[in-house]
């Protein structure tokens, strides 16, 4: 096994027992995971296996079997967060394995959910083939992963920086926080800039929706109150035109969105011109047109109603 994959375990090892309590105790890192798992469960085909790779202690899984989705196979190359996971969920089928090389048969699974887990590899590209290739022709990818292009990390937000700063350690000073630097893994962790994730993802999948969240209450992720909690993550509305902490992606293998039906619908009509024997009614293409079009409203009104928030790719 590679260096790296070694130095990935080992450290994941170490962390399993605190991961929980590190990432998704507070109120803001738990309200990140519910923004992130409303996502994960539009694309959720009820009694089809989904696939959550590299799925640690079963943040998402957990969020998913209570809602009564019973087909989840997490995957891990951690033994140990893989038990965590157990712990909770004794009924969650669970493999240790590395995600580069999955033990499964092609076109497995109708949704795969990765979690925050490209940004530890040195070639995320290999395990996103991985994930091609088990990903069902009509499945969805649905993943996040750390920005490094933040608001807050541009010059012309220095000023509005040093005062969020200031007031995340005003709060964190009131609840007796002390904030610690995690520990470094290996020389391969990073954040992704906007560009490269795009790139990384639009190499092998078409990306249906790419959006950029939590501007502002990134920095507070360790803040206990509720109430606090509550009217940070309010903020994060008024910078939401601005580069946040994390991208969510959604992609597919097949192109399945309303500008391709659009672009194929005007090419077919221009066939059809080309080939005048084909015998189509004119009224039933005359229909598919506000179809596409009621469609398309089908589906924001669904994001809307699923408050899945704006799209900003
Ligand atoms: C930051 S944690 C994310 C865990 C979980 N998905 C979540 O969102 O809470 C990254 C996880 O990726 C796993 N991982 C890293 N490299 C992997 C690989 N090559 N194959 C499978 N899992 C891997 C780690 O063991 C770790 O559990």
């Amino acid at each position: 096994m590679e260096s790296w994959k070694q130095a990935e375990m080992a450290f994941e090892n170490t962390m399993a027992g605190s991961y929980d309590f590190h990432y998704y105790s507070s109120p803001i890192s738990r309200a990140h995971l519910r923004e992130f798992f409303i996502l994960v469960q539009r694309y959720v085909v009820p009694d089809q296996f989904v696939l959550d790779i590299g799925g640690g202690t079963g943040a998402v899984s957990e969020q998913l079997l209570k809602r009564g989705h019973r087909r989840i196979v997490a995957v891990d190359l951690s033994l140990a967060m893989l038990r965590e996971a157990k712990k909770k969920m004794p009924q969650l089928a669970t493999i240790v394995c590395d995600g580069e090389h999955l033990p499964f048969k092609g076109e497995a699974f109708r949704t795969i959910v990765c979690s925050s887990v490209l940004h530890h590899l040195p070639f995320p590209d290999r395990m996103l083939g991985e994930i091609k290739r088990a990903l069902a022709p009509y499945g969805v990818v649905v993943a996040q992963e750390p920005s490094r292009d933040h608001y807050f990390s541009t010059p012309r937000s220095a000023q509005a920086s040093g005062i969020s700063m200031a007031l995340m350690h005003y709060l964190y000073r009131i609840e007796r926080y002390v904030p610690v630097s995690e520990p470094s893994i290996h020389e391969y962790h990073r954040a992704f800039t906007r560009q490269e994730l795009v790139k990384l993802f639009s190499d092998q999948f078409f990306i249906l929706d790419f959006w950029s969240r939590f501007a502002f209450s990134c920095l507070f992720s360790k803040l206990r109150s509720p109430r606090m909690a509550r009217l940070v993550l309010a903020m994060d509305r008024c910078l939401h035109h601005n580069e946040g902490s994390v991208f969510h992606i959604v992609c597919s293998k097949t192109e399945v969105g309303h500008r391709n039906l659009l672009k194929n619908y005007f090419q077919y009509l221009d066939t059809l011109r080309a080939d005048p024997d084909q015998r189509l009614s004119w009224l039933f293409l005359a229909g598919l047109l506000p179809l596409i079009v009621a469609g398309r409203i089908y589906e924001l009104y669904e994001r809307v109603r699923s408050k899945s928030g704006k799209s900003v790719f």
